[in-house]
C-alpha cells in the first residue's frame, strides 16, 4: 500500500522521539553474555473515509481502536529452537497508534536481522468509531525494522491498518 510521504515523516519523527525517550540498559556484570533487547512493537490505525485502501487527505488516524498483537521472537540461546510467542492487546492513544513494548528479551538480539529471526502479527478487533467500522485492512505482518543506534533497541513497525464508513459519503468522495 502506498503511504503518503507525511505519514513517513510523522513515523520517522515519532521513532527519533521514541528512540531518545528510552534509556539503554546498562548489562549486568557477571551475567552471561547473551544479548538482552528492548523491542518496540507499532503502528497505526487510520479511517479510510473515501474508501481509497490507503491513507487520503479525507483519512484520519482512529484513538482508541483495539488491536490484538501476535509476536513470535527466536531467541539466539544454546537452546537452538527456543522462542517467545506473545499475544496482547492494544488500545491506539489520541494519534491512532498502538505500541508494544518489552523492556528487556533475554537472548533476542534484534539488530540482526530481525525479520528473519522474529515476526508480529497485527490484527484489528474494534474500532471506536460508529461510523467508520467496516475492516479495511484487517491484518499486517509486514513491518519495517528499524534498529535503534543503540543495538540493543528493535523497533517493529507494522503496517496501518484500516477501517472504513459503511456508506462512502458522495460529497466528501465524489462518486
Ligand atoms: C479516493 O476515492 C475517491 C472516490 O471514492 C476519488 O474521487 C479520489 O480521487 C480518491 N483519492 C485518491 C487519493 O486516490
Ligand atoms: C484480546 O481481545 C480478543 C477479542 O476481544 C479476546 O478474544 C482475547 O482474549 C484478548 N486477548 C488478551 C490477551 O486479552
Amino acid at each position: 500500500m502506498a503511504m503518503n510521504p507525511i505519514i513517513l515523516l510523522f513515523l520517522l519523527s515519532l521513532f527519533t522521539n521514541v528512540l531518545e525517550v528510552e534509556p539503554a540498559k546498562p548489562r549486568l556484570p557477571g551475567k552471561s553474555r547473551l544479548p538482552n533487547s528492548h523491542i518496540i512493537v507499532m503502528g497505526f490505525v487510520y479511517c479510510d473515509t473515501c474508501s481509497n485502501n490507503s491513507f487520503t487527505r479525507h483519512s484520519y488516524f482512529l484513538s482508541g481502536a483495539e488491536v490484538k498483537i501476535d509476536c513470535i521472537f527466536k531467541a539466539l540461546s544454546p537452546k537452538t529452537d527456543e522462542q517467545i510467542t506473545l499475544s496482547v492487546n492494544r488500545t491506539t492513544d489520541k494519534y491512532g497508534m498502538y505500541k508494544l513494548e518489552i523492556p528487556s528479551v533475554d537472548g533476542v538480539k534484534c539488530a540482526e536481522d530481525p525479520d528473519v529471526a522474529s515476526s508480529c502479527l497485527a490484527s484489528l478487533i474494534w474500532s471506536p468509531s460508529s461510523s467508520c467500522s467496516v475492516p479495511g485492512y484487517r491484518s499486517t505482518s509486514n513491518s519495517i525494522s528499524v534498529k535503534g543506534k543503540r543495538d540493543n533497541i528493535c523497533i517493529y513497525s507494522l503496517n496501518p491498518l484500516s477501517y472504513r464508513p459503511s456508506k462512502k459519503d458522495i460529497t466528501l468522495c465524489g462518486s
